[in-house]
């Protein structure tokens, strides 16, 4: 019963203008561009972090408001770890603030976390806080929010790729495999595609975030910093999405007479 109380109050269309009709099934986000919003206000790196979870619980509420399935954000990359000692203390900070003060709200709303990434590399507590969020919204039927933590593309497809030569040493036959055996070594193992991918503060490259997942996916690159990246701006990438022509290596005419 609890459930279906949730999944009725996770979803609210009004108050969104319009919405367009034909929905990304699974969107991802470069959340980028916080260290430059706080260097603009004089302000630390850290701050600019906090600032973006702002944009980004707004984000969230309305993924799960119009009806989107799937939003992965990308929150921390394997690469991040170069940065200086300081910053990255910030970040973990911040993760475990965020993780205490959303996790109510976000399992209220029927979300379902999971965490792309190799979540052995983190510090225990933070290791600690995502394993408690994701077995506590396990059973979340409303949004699917992954969170990509120490997460790097390469390294995803790697290790993907040595469980199938595992499979090969324990006597499968190599040339039996196809995609599919590859996916199901993925993090994202059982999700769909990315259909439309973000990335915010202008900046034009993936920096190795789902190089599997987004081979078909629509790109947007949005000049705006995350921490302001707003409801209107996400509403503005969607309505650009549904315009979009996608087709996969087809057609989608019909057939010509010649
Ligand atoms: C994105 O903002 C957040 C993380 C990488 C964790 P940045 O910190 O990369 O901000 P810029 O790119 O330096 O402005
Ligand atoms: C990508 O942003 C990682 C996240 C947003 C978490 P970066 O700011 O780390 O990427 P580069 O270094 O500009 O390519
Ligand atoms: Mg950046």
């Amino acid at each position: 019963m609890q459930k279906i109380v949730s999944a009725v109050k996770g979803r609210n269309r009004s108050g969104y203008g319009e919405i367009p009709e034909k929905l990304p099934g699974h969107v991802a986000i470069i959340m980028d561009g916080n260290g430059r919003w706080a260097k603009r206000r004089g302000m630390p790196r850290a701050m600019g972090h906090q600032a973006g979870t702002e944009a980004l619980r707004s984000i969230i509420r309305m993924s799960s408001d119009i009806g989107i399935s799937y939003l992965t954000i990308y929150a921390f990359s394997t690469e991040n770890w170069m940065r200086p000692k300081d910053e990255v203390g910030a970040l973990m900070s911040l993760l475990l603030r965020y993780f205490s003060s959303e996790i109510d709200e976000l399992d209220e709303n029927n979300v379902r976390i999971r965490i792309l990434g190799d979540i052995d590399g983190l510090p225990d507590a933070q290791r600690q806080a995502v394993i408690r969020a994701m077995d506590r919204t396990r059973e979340n039927t409303g949004l699917n929010l992954s969170i990509a933590l120490n997460y790097g593309g390469r390294q995803e497809i790697l290790r993907a790729a040595k469980r199938l030569a595992e499979r090969a040493a324990a006597g499968e036959d190599p040339a039996s495999f196809g995609p599919e055996d590859l996916e199901a070594g993925l993090y994202t193992a059982g999700m769909p595609d990315v259909d439309l991918l973000i990335r915010t503060s202008g900046e034009l490259r993936l920096s190795n975030f789902l190089p599997w997942q987004t081979v078909y996916a629509e790109l947007i690159f949005d000049d705006t910093l995350w921490p302001d990246f707003t409801r209107e701006r996400y509403m503005e990438a969607l309505r650009e999405y549904a315009e979009r022509d996608r087709r996969f290596g087809g057609r989608n005419e019909p057939p010509e007479k010649v």
